[in-house]
């Protein structure tokens, strides 16, 4: 995995300043068996778990670091937000409550696996607002709350997109 979706920057280059700053914010967590692990979970569509944090991770950390804002804490509660192992679709007693249940799994887990700052922690328990109530309370949690909802879409669309793009290029060749 190198790049967040949509994005064509080489996350693992050492040519791009941008790939070796956002690097620097997350390669502990990158390298650590609890998030890879997240790779064997399917989040949205044909997106795994762990493409889907990547995706939020890094273009939360790309608006914040342009914003002069903690792009750092935005970086890494992105690449933590989802950290739940389970598929709520199948789980009975969660169908119900996941939306409000499963950042506090995450923030657990996060905290297992890492030091967790006040920033991080408020990011990762409010990002599925507004269908939790209450708001995050740093503009780093507004990032990341609204980059989840942008990719989250962005994931459900991508597999049709390109099955329509593979048809109309199967057609062309005909
Ligand atoms: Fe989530
Ligand atoms: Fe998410």
């Amino acid at each position: 995995m190198n790049c967040a979706i949509g994005s064509k920057v080489d996350l693992e280059s050492f040519d791009e300043e941008i790939a070796r700053q956002y690097r620097a914010c997350v390669e502990d967590l990158l390298d650590h068996e609890k998030v890879k692990k997240l790779d064997l979970w399917e989040q949205h569509n044909h997106t795994s778990r762990l493409q889907h944090c990547l995706n939020v991770s890094y273009y939360s950390f790309l608006i914040c670091w342009k914003l002069g804002w903690d792009y750092r804490s935005a970086a890494r509660a992105g690449l933590l937000h989802d950290l739940y192992f389970y598929d709520w679709r199948t789980k009975k007693a969660l169908r119900s409550n996941h939306a409000a249940w499963h950042p506090r799994v995450a923030l657990d887990n996060a905290k297992r696996i890492c030091e967790i700052n006040p920033i991080e922690e408020d990011c990762i328990l409010k990002h599925m607002w507004p269908c939790t109530p209450v708001p995050p309370r740093y503009k780093e949690g507004f990032v990341l709350t609204m980059v989840d909802k942008a990719c989250a879409t962005m994931e459900i669309l991508a597999a049709p997109a390109a099955r329509v793009i593979r048809a109309k290029e199967s057609m062309e060749v005909e």
